[in-house]
């Protein structure tokens, strides 16, 4: 065969690889192509490998991993496609450089970034590079000894945050040489994706925590707050439900607002929520519950970025201490309003009465001259009624305070004693014992005298009325004074008890109401407590009370010592 008959070597090398290129199609200068492709494909391989472990970091990155974690799992995957004996991340701060996290994590220490470190000249030019270095190039980096050997090779690459530079990844290794110009390639995309993931770990602790201080803000709240979607399911709400409509919420398995507020089944006639869709204005209603309470709820409109209704907001207020309070606050001013007026009156009334009294009196004792003091008596029922009405004005005029008198120093032992010696007597006919207990020790004190006489009068003869009101047993009032020393403030206190019928517990709250009595109309004109504790707070004091029906009371008027 022509083949085999030609002789020689080279020919016969030539002819094989001429037989070869025939054979196979592909020429000499081809196979070097080969090589070259050969080359290649391990060059694919190889990325194709670092892709893998870039996509396996994204992948097993949480988003609420540390820095630390992070790096270290890039650490453990990185030695599969590159040298890697350390790997760092170094994050720019206000003052310099600092090593964030490494890998191994007691690798070394770098306290100081000179200024001809690589990392900071890769952060200033904003470019990835390769340093291959002599040790002493690389003095900063202070290497455990429990490692081998210095660094001579490291890739370095610029972390990003959008165009601003907020650090680097350095991969680096013992061996000098160590890295082409592929790995840098790699560790530019390590970078890039390391620092995404550290970004949506911080994107989403910000979240997390600004959740958690809406969440304990929206908890807080003590008022109740409902977050009610447009088909009436309650979708969040803070647990702080008045108690008494606790027992439908609890009920319920519904999660409708009529079911669990209500205890309904369809939702409520006139429901704001729908006023809510309609107008998407805030809407406020006033609830009473059957128990009294009195509440506000106000509905707001929670609209989508697309401004559609998402949900209501309802917030109840209880406001039922608010409604009493307005309301009293309402009786006080028309008791002021009448006050002034019955001061206007009483003062008009003071001077006829004491025309009638003094003219009832030169009567009585013209007709006694005259020998019919059948007669004079008669009259000494006008002197008598027209010297109530006196005290009754006198005590209008005390209540709107137009007879106020300068304040003094006062003993309240002796001004005690001064009513004492001039009611005792009226008291004792009574048949009431009277015993006197009085500390020595009590300081003088800043007061107008004879209106404290005055409260002392008016807690007398009430303690003479209640035990008026009783038989069988020995009546005794108890006049007592007592130092008081609160927070180390001094207070006087002077107390009238007697054992008495007592206040039932129901009238408790109305007796120092002006002309609340319980006397009957003769004998009580219902002033003579409020008057005193308008005169006990005028001195920045004020009157207790206890109480046992049926056993007894102690009123006490409190005055400070100590003016703060
Ligand atoms: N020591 C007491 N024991 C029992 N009830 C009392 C006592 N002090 C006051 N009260 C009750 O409080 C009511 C109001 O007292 P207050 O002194 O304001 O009016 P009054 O004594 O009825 O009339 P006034 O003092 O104006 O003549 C009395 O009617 C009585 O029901
Ligand atoms: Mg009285």
């Amino acid at each position: 065969m022509p083949v085999n008959g030609v002789p020689g070597g080279e020919a016969s090398m030539d002819n094989r690889e001429k037989l070869l290129e025939q054979l196979t199609g592909v020429d000499s200068s081809k196979l070097n192509y080969y090589v070259e492709l050969k080359k290649r494909n391990q060059e694919v391989l190889k990325q194709n490998s670092r892709l893998e472990i870039l996509r396996q970091l994204s992948r097993d990155i949480n988003i609420d991993m540390s820095i630390a974690d992070i790096v270290e799992g890039a650490f453990s995957k990185l030695p599969q496609t590159l040298p890697c004996d350390f790997l760092g991340l170094v994050a720019v701060k206000s003052n310099g450089l600092i090593l964030k996290a490494l890998q191994p994590p007691d690798f070394c220490r770098i306290e100081d970034f000179p200024a001809h470190s690589p990392s900071l000249k890769v952060i200033q030019q904003k470019r990835a590079e390769i340093f291959n270095l002599p040790p002493d190039e690389l003095s900063h980096i202070r290497i455990n000894p429990a490692y081998p050997g210095p660094l001579r090779s490291l890739a370095i690459a610029p972390m990003f945050k959008r165009d601003e530079v907020i650090g680097a990844l350095i991969v680096a290794s013992g061996t000098f040489e160590a890295y082409d110009r592929n790995d840098l390639n790699f560790v530019e995309h390590l970078g890039d994706q390391l620092s995404i993931s550290i970004q949506n770990a911080r994107l989403y602790k910000q979240v997390s925590r600004a959740k958690e201080e809406w969440e304990s803000t929206f908890m807080a709240v003590t008022d109740p707050i409902f977050l009610v979607d447009t088909d009436y399911n309650v979708l969040l709400h803070n647990g702080r439900l008045p108690a008494e409509m606790q027992f439908f919420w609890d009920q319920s398995l519904s999660r409708k607002c009529f079911a669990k507020l209500h205890g309904r089944k369809e939702p409520c006639q006139d429901c704001p929520i729908r006023e809510v869709q309609r107008t998407r204005q805030p809407v406020y209603q006033r609830w009473q519950t059957e128990s009294g309470l009195v509440l506000d709820l106000s509905y707001y409109p929670v609209m989508t970025e697309g401004k559609q209704l998402s949900a209501v907001t309802i917030i109840l207020k209880d406001v039922t201490e608010k409604m009493k309070m307005e309301g009293q606050l309402i009786q006080s001013a028309k008791l002021a309003a009448l006050g002034e007026m019955a001061a206007g009156v009483a003062h008009e009334l003071n001077s006829p009465m004491t025309v009638i009294i003094g003219t009832a009196q030169l009567v009585a004792r013209e007709l006694q001259q005259d020998g019919q003091p059948e007669r004079a008596a008669e009259l000494e029922d006008i002197v008598n009624s027209g010297l109530r009405c006196k005290r009754i004005i006198q005590n209008l005029l005390t209540f709107s305070r137009q007879d106020q008198q300068p304040a003094t120093e006062i003993d309240l032992n002796d001004e005690a004693r001064r009513v004492l010696g001039m009611i005792k007597y009226q008291i004792n006919r009574s048949r009431i014992t009277i015993t006197e207990r009085m500390t020595s020790d009590l300081p003088r004190l800043i007061a107008n005298g004879p209106q404290i006489q005055q409260v002392l009068t008016n807690l007398l003869i009430n303690a003479r009325d209640a035990l008026n009101e009783v038989a069988g047993r020995e009546k005794v009032i108890e006049v007592s004074s007592e130092l008081r020393v609160v927070s180390g403030r001094r207070w006087a206190v002077l107390s009238v008890s007697d054992n008495g019928i007592g206040i039932p517990s129901e009238n408790r709250p109305k007796i120092f109401t002006p002309f609340y009595t319980s006397k009957e109309a003769t004998k009580g004109t219902g002033l003579g407590l409020s008057v005193s504790l308008g005169i006990a707070e005028s001195h920045n004091g004020t009157i207790e009370v206890t109480s046992t029906p049926g056993q007894g009371s102690t009123f006490s008027l409190v005055l400070p010592i100590d003016q703060q």
